[in-house]
């Protein structure tokens, strides 16, 4: 099967449609109703994304962050095609199975860290997360320590929007009017060492005070409360945080201190984006348990998986046999059409040395953007393999931000948008730039020059007193 550069056939009464009965997500919804979607997209080919209006844009956000092998792969497609045309759907509660699920589940728990050896799929990472949470809880119950129940995030820190793990989600706008978070889901400082460093401070010293406030978390809530501190090994939905020298040792220490179980979500940072298989590989974590989605079928098909070692499933065994069942799972949870596609996925990534290849352009894409760094907006590059985040400020001197009401950022991705440039921008004023993981050389240059004229442009508004 050949995947088609024919865009999807697009209406003019599509944006009318949309902008009358679609309520999106993360969206200004006033915004959408006065003046419809920001972009209607209709195609894409490597890199590259179509909207209505025939124009063509990098992505630099793959997506949400999920689109590792961008818009057109013949593989997947037959992937999917081949399975669509075969086994269609399958339940795999009450003990059924089929092929590729059963292969997936073996290929995923030899990649993962060592020791996560029990896999459980679902169709988002907040779903994934949420499972965890759950899990957490259940086997606390299992092992006579009902009131280990508390979680540990950070601030800013993103595990999705379910009930759970947006408690997990140290993002306020998503709490607000929610009546959420949850009760017992606590916060600990985010690493964000550019803005929050004291003048004078060390990224080590920095470090050691972000785990020393860990470390009064635990202490405050009592360590036999905590069921779990949850974490991604660089904050993607915060705006691309790499963490600064020092952190994870500092924060691991902690987490052995205290036997802390370690949750790593890398929903964002698997499968590459990082310049290793995982992101824990890059900070040499040691999870206890770890989430993975987007790409994981390369954003082709709604699929996550939540992955843990032998002794939790040995506990919620152990319930099992009490209740009858693990009283857990999806109409979905392991589709064979997301099996198959991440199967070929994986396969793909291994032909074509997806990490190699990260790690073939990370530098220049590093570079690209840390050209950034002098630009009159620009106070704080920092980024690692193929994810960037850029910090926009009004004065790089003194750290200082622009006042939201403002909407530089916003600006930022709206200018981008017209000269080609697919961009998120996150509160405070951040750029997170994360393309699709087979982006070339050349179309790291088109990018990185796109996204300096933006900037230009914005710049240039800014002085004129008109932004
Ligand atoms: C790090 C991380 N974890 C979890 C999630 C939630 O995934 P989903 O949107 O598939 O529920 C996201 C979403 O962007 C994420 O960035």
């Amino acid at each position: 099967m050949t995947v088609t550069d024919d865009p999807t056939p697009a209406r003019a009464s599509d944006r009318e449609s949309d902008r009358r009965h679609h309520v999106h997500g993360q969206t200004d919804l006033s915004a959408h109703e006065r003046s419809g979607p920001t972009a209607v997209v209709v195609g894409g080919h490597g890199v590259h994304l179509t909207t209505d209006d025939g124009r063509e844009l990098i992505d630099g956000f793959s997506g949400l962050g999920c689109t590792s092998l961008g818009y057109h792969n013949d593989r997947l497609a037959k992937a999917a095609a081949d399975q669509l045309a075969t086994l269609p759907y399958a339940p795999t509660f009450y003990g059924r199975s089929h092929p590729g699920i059963a292969r997936l589940a073996e290929r995923l728990t030899a990649m993962a860290p060592d020791g996560l050896d029990r896999v459980t799929f679902q169709c988002s990472g907040s779903e994934a997360t949420d499972a965890m949470v759950k899990f957490l809880w259940a086997r606390n119950v299992a092992r006579g320590q009902p009131e280990r129940r508390t979680l540990v995030s950070r601030w800013r820190g993103y595990y999705g929007n379910t009930v759970a793990s947006v408690s997990l989600s140290g993002q306020p706008h998503m709490h607000a009017r929610f009546g959420l978070p949850l009760p017992g889901f606590v916060k600990t400082l985010t690493p964000n060492y550019y803005l929050d460093h004291v003048d004078g401070e060390t990224e080590e010293e920095f470090s050691a005070r972000m785990a020393a406030d860990f470390e009064r978390v635990v202490l405050d809530e009592g360590p036999d409360t905590i069921a779990a501190f949850f974490a991604e090994p660089m904050q993607s939905g915060g705006g691309a945080i790499r963490p600064p020298d020092g952190y994870w040792p500092a924060m691991q220490a902690v987490i052995r201190e205290y036997g802390i179980h370690f949750h790593v979500d890398e929903v964002v940072c698997g499968f590459g984006r990082t310049g290793n298989l995982w992101g824990s590989q890059t900070w040499d974590l040691r999870p206890d348990s770890m989430t993975c989605a987007k790409a994981l079928t390369a954003g082709y098909f709604p699929m996550s998986a939540t992955l843990f070692r032998d002794d939790l499933y040995r506990d919620l065994e152990a319930n099992s046999d009490e209740v009858g069942v693990l009283g857990h799972g999806f109409t979905y949870s392991g589709h064979p059409v997301g099996a198959a596609v991440a199967l070929e996925a994986l396969d793909v990534y291994d032909d074509i040395d997806l990490v190699g290849h990260v790690r073939s352009v990370s530098p220049g894409f590093l570079a690209g953007c840390e050209a950034l760094a002098d630009h009159p907006l620009v106070g704080d590059v920092r980024g690692v393999g193929l994810f960037c985040g850029i910090q926009l400020v009004e004065d790089a001197a003194s750290r200082t931000l622009f006042d939201p009401a403002r909407r530089i950022g916003t600006l930022v991705q709206d200018l981008a948008h017209d000269r080609g440039l697919y961009l998120r921008c996150i509160a405070p004023d951040r750029i997170s730039f994360m393309p699709p993981l087979v982006i070339t050389d050349d179309e790291v240059a088109e990018a990185t020059s796109r996204l300096a004229g933006a900037l230009d442009d914005a710049w240039a508004l800014v002085r004129a007193g008109n932004a």
